[in-house]
């Protein structure tokens, strides 16, 4: 596992060094990590566990939400979307449209998150129907609700645009809803990875156990 640390993982500074003491026996350390040490960007509580140790354990707690980005243009918040997605142990990511995306931004969060590759917004919406989520577009458009004062579906699929276009018109006509995040300066728009972190924030905050989070 070491030796496939990727380019933006904390290569020094926050971590641990080589296990002192005993060897656990537990399969879900790494023996690697525990001869050389972790310093990967990872929670204290999954220090020199395995990738796929972390990712089976955030696997039993993942939340009921979903998230999709469209990426038609090659939006370059894809990276930070996953990022955040991770951190709120977010169902899964979908990605829109190129399959390619800029990983820089993900800070290899994106080795524990399911995403998944849609080709079109009518496939994602099919995937929405089957899964039983109710999608919410994210955007600024006329006729959207204020999401500050809405009430997020549990099983739910955000849908957040690119940058320059914003959502799609399939993604606003195959919403249930469209929510915007109330603004107060100048600028038209927020980033769209800012955007998808307050909104998947604000799911958080009405669905999530609190009591399970670190
Ligand atoms: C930079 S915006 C571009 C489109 C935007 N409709 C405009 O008028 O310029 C890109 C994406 O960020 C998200 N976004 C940015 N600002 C938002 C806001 N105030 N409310 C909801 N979503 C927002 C949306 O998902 C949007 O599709």
């Amino acid at each position: 596992m070491a030796d496939d640390v990727g380019p933006t993982e904390w290569g020094e500074g926050p971590g641990v060094g080589p296990w002192q003491g005993p060897w656990p026996d537990d399969p879900r350390y790494d023996p690697v990590l525990l001869r050389d040490g972790d310093t990967r960007n990872v929670v204290d509580a999954y220090r020199y566990w395995t990738r796929d140790a972390i990712i089976a354990d955030i696997d039993t707690r993942r939340h009921a939400l979903h998230v999709a980005i469209e990426n038609f243009i090659n939006d370059a918040n894809i990276g930070a979307v996953v990022r955040t997605a991770n951190a709120f142990a977010v169902h899964t990511v979908h990605i829109v449209g190129r399959r390619r995306w800029n990983r820089r931004g993900a800070m290899v969060t994106d080795r524990y998150q399911r995403l998944r590759h849609h080709d079109t917004t009518a496939d994602l919406l099919a995937f929405a129907a089957d899964a039983g989520l109710t999608v919410v577009a994210v955007d600024n458009v006329p006729g959207a609700q204020r999401l500050e004062q809405t009430t997020l579906p549990k099983e739910c699929l955000m849908v957040f645009g690119q940058e320059g276009p914003g959502i799609t018109e399939d993604t606003r006509k195959g919403a249930a809803m469209t929510v915007s995040i109330a603004q107060f300066g100048s600028t038209r728009s927020i980033n769209a990875g800012v955007a998808a972190g307050i909104a998947m924030h604000t799911w958080i905050t009405q669905h999530a156990d609190m009591s399970r989070a670190w």
